[in-house]
This record gives structure tokens, C-alpha cells and sequence, in this order.
């Protein structure tokens, strides 16, 4: 029976009803609009993208309070690398020092770091830096925090598509037996919750190539508000339109 948010069985539920979760476990953001934002105020691109880096960080401390367990955010996409260097640049210039000033918060406020898409492409010290914070951070357990960088839906696929191969290679498991449940704990999101929620900001109607495997029964929503601009009331508006969603996952 699926279960029909809203129904009066779950209305009765003083403690659902008072979850600002409204149910979801792991929501993911493709932030975008940081270019337009700073557009519409004349301002240089690099600020967008500043300005990005601090709904980033308000954001994350708003879900770790309303209990969110996983939030998945697409940082830098494997096609990114096509922008102006001096973009890249920027987008890197600000990573290092987002890890650097919230690895402290995010220890004391128990959110685990970890990252997806191939990261170890990344300068050397931005893969230090990354890795220094997934060990640090590896036993807190209260939000897990993924960041795509260098990520791609499709590359993600294919490396998973190879290490199943190699192990059927090695004779650890028959080809007819590979199931989901291989191909799931073989991408980089391995672990995480299954994906209840992808927002995507600034009123583009694309998956482009994020979470394409898990987001197989996510429910979507698009906003046409700019990144900069998604503030709590933003991402309380999107859990009230997931809780308000009738979630079949196929069947009827
Ligand atoms: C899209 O804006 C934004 C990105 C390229 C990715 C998001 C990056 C950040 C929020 C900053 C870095 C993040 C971290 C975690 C340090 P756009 O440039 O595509 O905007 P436009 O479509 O309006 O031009």
C-alpha cells in the first residue's frame, strides 16, 4: 500500500505533521543561477558564485537542524571543466576555502563530508585538503554532506558498470545475478539514503547528468529562484510540496 501523504491516517500523526522534514531523508540541489544573479545586479560572475558559496553554507546548517540525514550538492559538473579558466579557477579558489572554514562546524554539528564524482582529477591539494576532510569527518553521523565535484551521472554509471565487471571477471559474482542492489552500492553514493527529493534552482528544466540512477522515484522539484537566492523558506516550500506528493514508486 503506498503510503498517501496527507491521507488522514498520516494527518493524525502529530509527529509527521511536525516534521519540517515532511519524510525525506536525502534531498539533492542542483544549484544554478549564480551567473544570472550577479547579471541582474551587474555585478562580476565571481560574485554569483561567493554569493553561491553562502546559501551553500546557510543551507547546509538549515538541514542538519530540520534533521535532513544526507543532502547532495552538484558543486562542479564533469563539463564544467569547459568554462573560462579563470571561472574554474574561481570555483576551485572557493572549495578550498569552504572545506578549510567549515571543517570545524561541520565536525561539531556531526555532519559527515563525502564526496562524489572523481575527485582525485582535482589539483593535489584541493584532493589533500578533500581527503583530510572525509577522515576527519568519517564518523559523524548526524547529516551526511555530498559534494559533486567533477561528477557526472554517466561517468558515475560506467565506473560502477567496471568494477561489477571486474568482479564478475574475478568469478565473485555470476552476471545473471547482478542486481540493483550491485549496481547501487558500486556508485559513489553508496551508503546514502535512497534519493527522495532533486531541487533545481533558477527555472531549468534538466536532470543535466546528476543522480541519474537515484533518481529513479525521487520526486522533483523546479524553482525559479537563482542559488543565491534559495533561503530556508526556498527549500521549506520544496519539503512542503514533497510531503504534499503521492509517492507510488510504481505501483499504483
Ligand atoms: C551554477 O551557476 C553554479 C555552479 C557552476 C555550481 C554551483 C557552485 C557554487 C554554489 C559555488 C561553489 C560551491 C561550493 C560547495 C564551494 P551558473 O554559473 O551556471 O549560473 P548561470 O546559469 O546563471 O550562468
Amino acid at each position: 500500500m503506498p503510503i498517501k501523504k496527507g491521507s488522514p491516517d498520516s494527518d493524525t500523526d502529530m509527529g509527521q505533521m511536525a516534521d519540517p522534514t515532511h519524510g525525506a531523508r536525502h534531498i539533492a540541489i542542483i544549484m544554478d543561477g549564480n551567473g544570472r544573479w550577479a547579471k541582474q545586479k551587474h555585478l562580476p560572475r565571481a560574485l554569483g558564485h561567493k554569493k553561491g558559496v553562502e546559501t551553500v553554507r546557510d543551507i547546509v546548517r538549515v538541514a542538519g537542524e530540520m534533521g535532513i540525514k544526507a543532502l547532495t550538492l552538484y558543486a562542479f559538473s564533469s563539463e564544467n571543466w569547459s568554462r573560462p579558466a579563470d571561472e574554474v579557477a574561481d570555483l576551485m579558489g572557493l572549495l578550498r576555502q569552504y572545506i578549510q572554514s567549515d571543517i570545524d562546524e561541520f565536525d561539531e554539528n556531526g555532519i559527515q563530508l563525502k564526496v562524489i564524482g572523481n575527485y582525485k582529477a582535482l589539483d593535489s591539494d584541493i584532493v589533500q585538503l578533500i581527503d583530510g576532510a572525509l577522515d576527519r569527518t568519517a564518523n559523524n553521523d548526524k547529516m551526511t554532506l555530498a559534494i559533486a565535484l567533477n561528477y557526472g551521472a554517466q561517468d558515475e554509471m560506467l565506473r560502477a558498470v567496471r568494477t561489477i565487471a571486474e568482479a564478475a571477471k574475478r568469478g565473485e559474482v555470476d552476471p545473471q545475478d547482478i542486481g540493483v542492489d550491485h549496481v547501487s552500492g558500486a556508485l559513489d553514493t553508496a551508503g546514502m539514503p535512497p534519493l527522495d527529493l532533486l531541487i533545481r534552482t533558477s527555472g531549468e528544466l534538466r536532470l543535466s547528468n546528476f543522480l541519474l540512477w537515484q533518481a529513479a522515484y525521487s520526486e522533483l522539484y523546479f524553482t525559479d529562484a537563482l542559488w543565491p537566492d534559495f533561503d530556508k523558506r526556498e527549500l521549506q516550500r520544496a519539503l512542503q510540496s514533497f510531503g504534499d506528493r503521492d509517492r507510488r514508486f510504481g505501483g499504483r
